[in-house]
């Protein structure tokens, strides 16, 4: 059995129960709260056998396996520090800390305690987005010359909204843009050589909405990602990989079940699937106990430095935005 314990009661932290729902040997073990009494309703609902109403306890128990963290962005960085230090393996949600400095900081810290942590990158781990990193590596398609992808909605302004909260980490960069930026990254494998951005910063503050271009200098070639999220605007979440000899369209990317392979002409040449056995968490949650049961200190599907590399993207677009997280101003 691999115990779980999850920090949150929220929207992820549902899902993620679900996705482990078709992990072999998942037990949901422990719930911390703020609230004792969210904690034991939420264990009840789950059937989770500990309920804590304090997250110093929780990262006390010696029987987790694993914390999970699902909270608003401004607190992941206190969580894992807490679990960090008292020895536990961490899955924590994105983004993975306000800014770059905060993951340099826990990265340190994960080597220091000898223990498993990673950034909650579940797109990365789904199949259909492997197999499409694979066909890119084979060269069957080509060579990548520009990369298309967005995470967009459109809510309500609200001030009580994690989303819209500045002390939060709010903002659509933080929140959804880091999904197209993981993306571009593990298909390009790694950092641009320049970068073009622009936002749109609301009336609370953060960003509501962005476009950004990572330009890449592959041997004289022009190669670019645009890329862009918003809280504003139904984007929609597509990807589109054009090619030297054609595209690959990954229709919602970030829960992608199957991409479509065109040629030059436009013609449907290949349909990879991969269908999910629950909804999807499940890629990254079996990742997760295969490492830290065999030991792995990271995973190398996403390694604590993909995550350091979206951090330093961002807040090199977040200093032109002119946006300032409370976090950017407590660096020792
Ligand atoms: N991977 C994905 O697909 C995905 C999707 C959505 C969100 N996320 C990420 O998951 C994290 C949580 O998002 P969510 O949508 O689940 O948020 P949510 O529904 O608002 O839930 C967040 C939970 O955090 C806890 N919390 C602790 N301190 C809090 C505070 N000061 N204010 C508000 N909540 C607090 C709350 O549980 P208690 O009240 O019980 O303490 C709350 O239920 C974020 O990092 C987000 O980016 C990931």
């Amino acid at each position: 059995m691999f115990n779980w314990a999850f920090i949150g009661t929220g929207t992820i932290v549902r899902k993620f129960i679900k996705g482990l729902s078709a992990v072999e040997g998942a037990n949901l073990y422990a719930v911390g709260s703020r609230n004792i009494s969210r904690a034991e309703e939420f264990a009840k609902e789950f059937g989770i056998e500990k309920a804590y109403g304090d997250i110093s306890m929780l990262a006390e128990d010696d029987n987790i396996d694993c914390v999970y963290i699902g909270v608003p962005h401004a607190l992941h960085k206190p969580y894992m520090e807490l679990c960090i230090k008292k020895g536990r393996n961490v899955l924590c949600e994105k983004p993975f800390t306000i800014n770059e400095a905060e993951a340099k900081q826990i990265a340190e810290l994960a080597k220091e305690y000898g223990v498993f942590v990673m950034e909650a990158a579940w797109t990365k781990f789904l199949p259909v987005i492997i197999k499409v990193k694979e066909l890119l590596e084979s060269g069957a398609v080509g060579e990548v010359c520009d990369i298309r992808a967005s995470f967009g909605f459109f809510s309500e302004t609200d001030v009580t909204n994690r989303l819209y909260d500045l002390e939060l980490g709010g903002g659509a960069l933080l929140d959804v843009g880091v999904y197209p930026l993981m993306l571009a990254l593990y298909y390009m494998d790694g950092c641009p050589d320049k970068i073009e951005s622009d936002a749109l910063i609301g009336a609370t503050g953060v960003d509501e909405i962005n476009h950004f271009t990572l330009v890449y200098n592959r041997n004289g070639r022009r190669v670019t990602a645009q890329l862009s999220s918003a809280l504003k605007e139904n984007q929609g979440a597509d990807a589109v990989i054009t090619t030297t000899k054609g595209r690959v369209v990954i229709p919602d990317f970030y829960q992608a079940q199957e991409a479509y392979v065109y040629d030059s002409e436009g013609k449907l040449i290949q349909t990879i699937s991969h269908s999910h056995s629950s909804n999807g968490y499940e890629f990254e949650a079996r990742a997760v106990q295969t490492c830290i049961a065999k030991g792995i200190a990271q995973c190398d599907v996403h390694t604590l430095d993909d995550t350091i590399d979206i951090l330093k993207i961002a807040d090199g677009m977040r200093k032109e935005w002119g946006l300032v997280y409370p976090a950017d101003n407590m660096q020792t």
